[in-house]
């Protein structure tokens, strides 16, 4: 059979990235550029920032993901392109910049849905068998998504305010931390202890909801008293308490949901997915279920996982029309 080539753009929040898959699996490159320094100062992305800095280097993104891929427009099959969930202008460049390419190169556009690229990144680890369930947890979602046939993606759990990555990265503000801290904070855990109590919210009720707002609020609340008082927290102890509280909600709530929906694989991606506290506890918790978590050059926002993604769309003829528009609040359908 022929090869497939797909050029898949992503520039949904501060990272400008193109990849090219080979057939199923195969990513020939995955060029990322971050803005994460421009963005740092500001203690968060600010969104004309971040479209002004796709602008300036979709183009380059592009050619450079060609010449390491060792291929030219005219190998390629389809363009890719994530078209939301994300920021409208930031992902407004990338959509451009997909329909220029594809409309001259005479190529089919597939839209992708950024956390379905999120999940699909487990594509690289292993085959993946349906039904599966997935636990994706980033900077703007943390959700619970059943996944019944490839492509087919039903939300059955998520949060109610804070995303766990936006949690991470607010206690990191108030800690003095750089944006984004989850790293940091994950490296910082790994040298304290759990003393300090921190709320598990809703971890005792029967649903597969998420909250992280108040955790976030009695984090804020014991840094801000002891401030006043004077008194002194051990940063390495404050981070590895926060971090055991998240992890407690994330295992037990993932537990419930394989229990509601058993699979034979649980997929854990998203940007928090790098989180070595996270993987730890889930290998050892996580029994009679495979495993699949995406390397850690596939679970930050990436090119790559928009490709394998895509690869899922190019097979049903998923195909868009060149008027297609960004859809910032883009989301999974519920299961009901
Ligand atoms: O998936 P991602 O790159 O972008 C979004 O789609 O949001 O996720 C970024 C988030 C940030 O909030 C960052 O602090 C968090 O992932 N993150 C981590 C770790 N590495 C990145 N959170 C906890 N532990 C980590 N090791
Ligand atoms: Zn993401």
């Amino acid at each position: 059979m022929k090869d497939r080539y797909i050029l898949a753009i992503e520039s949904s929040c501060d990272e400008t990235s193109v990849a090219v898959l080979k057939n199923e699996t195969e990513l020939l490159s995955n060029i990322i550029a971050s803005q994460v320094e421009s963005h740092k100062r500001f203690g968060g992305v600010v969104p004309e920032v971040a479209s002004r800095h796709h602008v300036e280097v979709i183009t380059t993104c592009i050619e450079d993901a060609l010449t390491e891929a060792g291929v030219s427009a005219t190998d390629l099959n389809a363009v890719a392109v994530t078209y939301g969930p994300g920021l409208v202008g930031a992902l407004l460049v990338g959509m451009a910049a997909a329909k220029a390419f594809a409309w001259a190169h005479g190529l089919p556009l597939i839209p992708v849905n950024h956390m379905a690229g999120h999940l699909m990144a487990a594509r690289e680890v292993k085959e993946l068998q349906y039904p599966l369930l997935a636990l994706l947890v980033s900077g703007g979602h943390t959700e619970l998504v059943y996944v019944t046939e490839a492509g087919h993606y039903h939300i059955v759990g998520e949060t109610r305010d804070d995303a766990v990555g936006e949690a991470y990265d607010k206690v990191g503000r108030v800690m003095g931390l750089t944006y984004p801290a989850g790293r940091e904070i994950d490296e910082l855990a790994h040298r304290g202890q759990d003393v300090y109590d921190f709320p598990r919210a809703m971890i005792k009720e029967d649903n597969l909801e998420f909250s992280f707002s108040g955790l976030k609020s009695a984090f804020i609340n014991l840094h801000h008293n002891a401030e006043q008082k004077g008194e002194a927290l051990v940063l390495e102890d404050l981070c590895a308490s926060f971090q055991a509280a998240v992890l407690d909600i994330l295992l037990t709530k993932t537990k419930k949901a394989l229990k509601q929906y058993p699979v034979k694989q649980l997929i854990v991606a998203g940007g928090v997915a790098a989180n070595q506290g996270l993987r730890q506890r889930l290998a050892d918790e996580i029994i009679n279920v495979d495993l699949l978590i995406p390397p850690l050059r596939l679970c930050g926002d990436n090119a790559g996982m928009i490709a394998l993604a895509a690869a899922i769309e190019y097979e049903k003829g998923s195909f868009a029309e060149f008027d297609l528009n960004a859809k910032p609040s883009l989301a999974f359908t519920g299961l009901k």
